[in-house]
């Protein structure tokens, strides 16, 4: 990510974007189709409906968890971390 590229991290990995993109756009861009578990059985889950509804796409993002995927539009920069179950730790 230098120059004129637009990225942002996934758990520490560099994933470019492009401007305009959702980080599930560019996560399913990069070659991923799941970044996160199911909180009882940890099944894994990526981008479903990709309108926001079935919440299957959270991820952490900046430290947020809960954060829908297919809503959030990448920034340059941003960190962004798969999550586990509900995203909270205690
Ligand atoms: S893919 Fe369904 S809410 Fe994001």
């Amino acid at each position: 990510m230098t120059g004129t590229e637009l990225g942002f991290e996934l758990d520490g990995e560099p994933i470019a974007f492009r401007a305009g993109q959702s980080v599930g756009a560019a996560l399913v861009a990069s070659g991923r189709l799941s970044w996160r578990t199911t909180r009882v059985e940890g099944r894994p889950r990526g981008i479903f409906c990709g309108i926001g509804i079935c919440f299957d796409c959270l991820v952490v993002v900046d430290g947020r968890p809960n954060q829908r995927a297919c809503l959030v539009a990448a920034r340059d920069g941003m960190r962004v971390a798969t999550q586990t179950g509900t995203g909270w730790t205690p």
